[in-house]
């Protein structure tokens, strides 16, 4: 017989659950760790021999090393292994026990989830959790969603295991139902904007740039220190700087150009689409990781399409300085088309998400943790109904200082014939968010002209059509 001592179970005992287990033991709670595959409850075993856990591939003797109601996290492949899990439990559990799903499940999977145990009288919680293996075992950020009442049952666990700002936990009940995950969609998609911003500066200065990878660490390395402080920039910085292992280069230069992605940064798109919310930051870094994937075709349209062959002059000093406003600007941009999808997605799912919580959960343990965030909490904290984040009165003033330098960026970058897709869609959603008047009558005109699909009119109510093609034939 084995006692009932454990107050938290994990399932899934891979990098993320393990640390996160470790994690939750080195604050004092008693854990208990199941997985199918032995080699991971070995290496469990292995790293926790000085703790209370108990660590099994037996799912019987876990369940029943539980205190009940349970608590039990999962941490195992977002899809259908959820499911799985969740059918191999269900016999096993009982009324009030309580699954927190910590996976980069999908927003409508979990609801589903939710609604398919309701009758059992067993809870569900989708809880984001974000900050890759160094979080999960020194404390990442946390989104949970679900039921209010409870989440008070994992309040302080979670508080304990979180990231710390200042002494505040980055965790905090952020709505019912799926909005935790959907919080860490959206959280995602602005990690893929990011990304794929920094890559698009490295690629300008490696390329017409000519900068080596040590000066592009030094670089990185003084970005970090200003306005672009940012786990993204550090570990950047740090990028440039390893050497590979297995030769005498430099690690990235190793690398194959193909970005691999688990969906989470299409599904954020997708959903940005289906909500009818312009995201296009995030849309183009989900393209441009799907071009890269295309390796053979661009390097054989390399042979055969033409652009410039520019270089940079040597002196950089007044094109870095551009380049980090350029970042700065585009960073703030992406901030605010996530914001401004989760604004539209709260009022759409009656999540209620509070802007200002979900900025201070995100300025620690998470992959997006920026100092910007701080500015980012102050304005929604100023303003949660802020109708979007560019329109705050000093994000207003810091874009505006810095679209003189990301235009001139974009110039560069147009006469070397790099691209920089990411960094011009971010100085487009803000021309574009900023033009009180867009030529969408003429996209009106023409719709009504080969479709009949009608028009509003500037100077009077209703809708309206011209006959447009009054000849026959007309080409
Ligand atoms: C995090 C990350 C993490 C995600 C990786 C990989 O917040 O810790 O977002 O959840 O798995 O970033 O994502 P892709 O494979 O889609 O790049």
């Amino acid at each position: 017989m084995i006692e009932i001592t454990y107050e938290y179970g994990m399932i899934g005992l891979g990098t993320m659950g393990r640390n996160l287990l470790l994690n939750m033991s080195d604050h004092g709670r008693s854990v208990a760790g199941f997985d199918k595959d032995a080699q991971q409850v070995k290496a469990l075993e292995e790293e926790g021999k000085d703790k209370q856990i108990l660590s099994t591939t037996d799912l019987k003797k876990f369940i029943s090393s539980l205190k009940i109601p349970r608590v039990i996290i999962l941490l195992v492949p977002a899809g259908k292994i959820v499911d799985e899990v969740i059918q191999d439990l269900k016999p096993l559990l009982g009324k009030d026990d309580l699954l927190l799903d910590c996976g980069n499940s999908h927003f409508k999977d979990t609801d589903k989830r939710i609604e398919q145990l309701k009758s059992s009288g067993i809870h569900f919680m989708g809880v984001g959790v974000s900050g890759g293996e160094a979080g999960a075992r020194f404390g990442p950020s946390i989104m949970p969603g679900g039921p209010k009442e409870v989440y008070e049952r994992v309040k302080d666990i979670l508080e304990a295991i979180s990231a710390k700002v200042n002494g505040e936990p980055c965790v905090a009940w952020l709505g019912p139902g799926s909005a935790g995950h959907y919080v860490k969609m959206v959280h995602n998609g602005i990690e893929y904007g990011i990304m794929q911003l920094i890559a698009e500066v490295y690629h300008l200065l490696k390329g017409p740039g000519k900068m080596i990878n040590h000066q592009l660490h030094t670089v990185f390395s003084k970005w970090n220190k200003g306005l672009l402080r940012s786990f993204l920039v550090e570990i950047t910085a740090d990028i440039f700087a390893r050497k590979d292992e297995l030769t005498d280069n430099d690690l990235v230069d190793m690398i194959l150009d193909r970005a691999k992605q688990k969906g989470t940064g299409g599904w954020t798109s997708e959903e940005a689409m289906n909500l009818q919310v312009p995201i296009p930051v995030i849309d183009i870094a989900v393209s441009m990781r799907d071009l890269s994937a295309y390796k053979e075709e661009r390097e054989a349209a390399q042979q055969k399409l033409q652009g410039p062959e520019i270089t940079l002059g040597d002196d950089k000093t007044e094109l870095l300085a551009w380049i980090e406003q350029s970042l700065y600007f585009a960073m703030i941009t992406t901030y605010a088309q996530g914001m401004a999808l989760l604004k539209t997605a709260s009022k759409k799912y009656n999540y209620e998400l509070k802007p200002a919580e979900i900025a201070r959960i995100w300025r620690g343990g998470c992959i997006i943790r920026a100092s910007l965030l701080d500015t980012i909490h102050e304005a929604y904290t100023e303003n949660q109904d802020l109708v979007n984040l560019m329109m705050n009165d000093e994000m207003a003033v810091k874009l505006s200082h810095a679209q003189d330098s990301i235009r001139k960026v974009i110039k560069k970058a147009v006469e070397t014939g790099v691209p920089l897709p990411a960094m011009m869609a971010a100085l487009g959603y803000y021309d574009g968010y900023r033009s009180g008047w867009l030529p969408a009558n003429l996209v009106q005109a023409q719709r009504d002209n080969f479709g009949a699909h009608t028009y509003e009119r500037i100077d009077r109510e209703g809708v309206f059509h011209t006959e447009w093609n009054l000849k026959q034939g007309k080409k």
